[in-house]
C-alpha cells in the first residue's frame, strides 16, 4: 500500500525544498526527517553533531538503513523513492553544516563577550621566590657593597680541587664513601677522568679562584653542596657561602672586622662575632665563628637556646699548602677564608625549625615567605 508525505519545515531549521512524497509503510521518511531536525535542534556542540551524523548518515545510520530496504518495494516504486531518501540524506548533511556554522559563531560571539569584558580577567598570583634564594640573595647584596665579587664553581667537582688542593689528604674522614657522593665516569667512554665528586663545600670555589686569578682576590661563592646526610637537621643537598680574601699582609683581624661588618649589615643592627678555636686542615689558625643573637641582642631566648650566641660557620688564615697548590706565594701573601651555610641563615630569619620543610617542595609552604 502507499501514501503520500509531504515535509514541512518543522522545528524551525532552515527549510529544505519540501520533499514531497509518496513512500511505502515501511519507509517513512516524514517520521525520520521529523525525528532528525528534533535530535538537530538539541545538538549543542561538534561532538554531538557527530554523533547525529553517524546515527542518521553513517553506515549503519538510519537514512543508510532507508536505502538498504529499497528492495522491499515494488519495483516501479523504486526509483522515485530512491530519489526520495537521496533528497533526505541531502537534506540531512545540508542541515547538519548549517547547524555546525550557527554552533561555531555562537562559541565565537561568547568568547569575544568574555574578552571584552575586563572584570572578567582576574588578576594573576604573583610567585615568591624561595626563602633560601631570598637569603642568597640577601647575602650577594651585602658582600658585594662589601667590595666582594661573586664567584661561582661547578656541582660535580674534580676530588683534587674538593680535597686535594684544600691539604684534605687521602686518608681524611671526608673522603670516606659513607660522606661524599662520588660520581662514576661514563662507562667505556675510554676517557682518562680524574676523580669526580658532588662538592661537599663550596671550598673548591676557593681553589680555582686562585688557580685563574692573583692577588688581590676578595670573592665569595654562594651554592649548592652535596654530602651524604639526611635527617632534620641535614639534607644531602643544601647550600653554603663561601668567602675568600688573598692580598699582601692580610690578617686574622681583617677577617673579624669583615665578619663584624657583614652581620651588622645583613641583620641592620650591631652584633658582636666571636671566634672559638677550631680544626679545618685548609686553614691555619682555624676557628669557628659565632654572631651575637639577633633576636634577643645576647640576652638568651629560644633561638639562640640560652647562650646569647648562634654559631655561623668555619673560617681561619688560608693555608700555605692551599696557595702553594694554586701557584701561589705564601711568603709574600696571606690570606683568610670563611664558610657557613645558607640554609641555616634562612631558617633563623624565618624562625622555621625543620630544614626539611625547605626542600620538600609544597607551595604552600613557598608561599608564606613573599619577597
Ligand atoms: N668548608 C667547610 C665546611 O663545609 C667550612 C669552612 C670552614 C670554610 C673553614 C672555610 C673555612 O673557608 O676557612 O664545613
Amino acid at each position: 500500500m502507499v501514501r503520500t508525505a509531504v515535509f514541512s519545515s518543522a522545528c524551525g531549521a532552515p527549510a529544505p525544498a519540501p520533499i514531497v512524497r509518496v513512500v511505502s509503510d515501511s519507509i517513512d521518511l516524514d517520521g525520520l526527517l521529523t525525528r532528525f531536525r528534533g535530535e538537530l535542534a538539541g545538538t549543542e556542540d561538534e561532538a554531538g553533531l557527530y554523533q547525529l551524523q553517524v546515527a542518521y548518515l553513517g553506515k549503519k545510520g538510519q537514512v543508510t538503513a532507508l536505502s538498504k530496504s529499497l528492495g522491499s518495494l515494488a519495483p516501479e516504486d523504486r526509483k522515485a523513492a530512491g530519489e526520495r531518501i537521496n533528497a533526505v540524506k541531502r537534506a540531512c548533511e545540508e542541515e547538519i553544516a548549517a547547524r555546525a556554522a550557527e554552533l561555531r559563531s555562537r562559541a565565537r560571539q561568547r568568547e569575544l563577550a568574555r574578552i571584552e569584558d575586563v572584570s572578567a580577567v582576574r588578576p594573576r598570583a604573583l610567585g615568591t621566590f624561595h626563602p633560601i634564594t631570598q637569603t642568597r640573595r640577601a647575602l650577594e647584596q651585602v658582600f658585594g657593597e662589601l667590595g666582594f665579587d661573586i664567584e661561582d664553581g661547578p656541582h660535580v667537582e674534580f676530588a683534587r680541587f674538593n680535597f686535594d688542593d684544600l691539604n684534605i689528604g687521602p686518608d681524611h674522614p671526608a673522603r670516606d664513601m659513607a660522606d661524599t657522593f662520588f660520581v662514576q665516569p661514563a662507562a667505556g667512554s675510554g676517557r682518562m677522568v680524574d676523580e669526580l665528586v658532588l662538592r661537599t663545600h663550596t671550598s673548591p670555589v676557593q681553589i680555582r679562584t686562585m688557580r685563574a686569578r692573583k692577588p688581590p682576590i676578595r670573592i665569595v661563592a654562594l651554592g649548592t653542596v652535596f654530602r651524604r646526610d639526611d635527617d632534620a637537621t641535614h639534607s644531602p643537598m643544601f647550600h653554603q657561602i663561601e668567602g675568600l680574601c688573598v692580598d699582601e699582609g692580610v690578617s686574622m683581624a681583617d677577617l673579624r672586622a669583615t665578619l663584624y661588618r657583614f652581620v651588622g649589615a645583613f641583620f641592620g643592627r650591631e652584633l658582636e662575632v666571636r671566634f672559638r678555636p677550631s680544626f679545618f686542615p685548609f686553614v691555619e689558625p682555624g676557628a669557628e665563628f659565632d654572631m651575637q643573637c639577633p633576636f634577643c641582642g645576647g640576652s638568651g631566648c629560644s633561638t639562640c637556646k640560652s647562650s646569647g650566641w648562634i654559631e655561623l660557620g668555619g673560617s681561619g688564615m688560608v693555608h700555605p699548602a692551599v696557595f702553594e697548590a694554586c701557584g701561589i706565594d705564601p711568603e709574600r701573601y696571606t690570606g683568610w677564608a670563611f664558610g657557613f651555610g645558607i640554609d641555616r641563615m634562612a631558617m633563623l630569619m624565618h624562625q622555621i625549625h625543620d630544614l626539611r620543610l625547605m626542600f620538600d617542595g609544597d607551595i604552600r609552604f613557598a608561599e608564606q615567605f613573599p619577597c
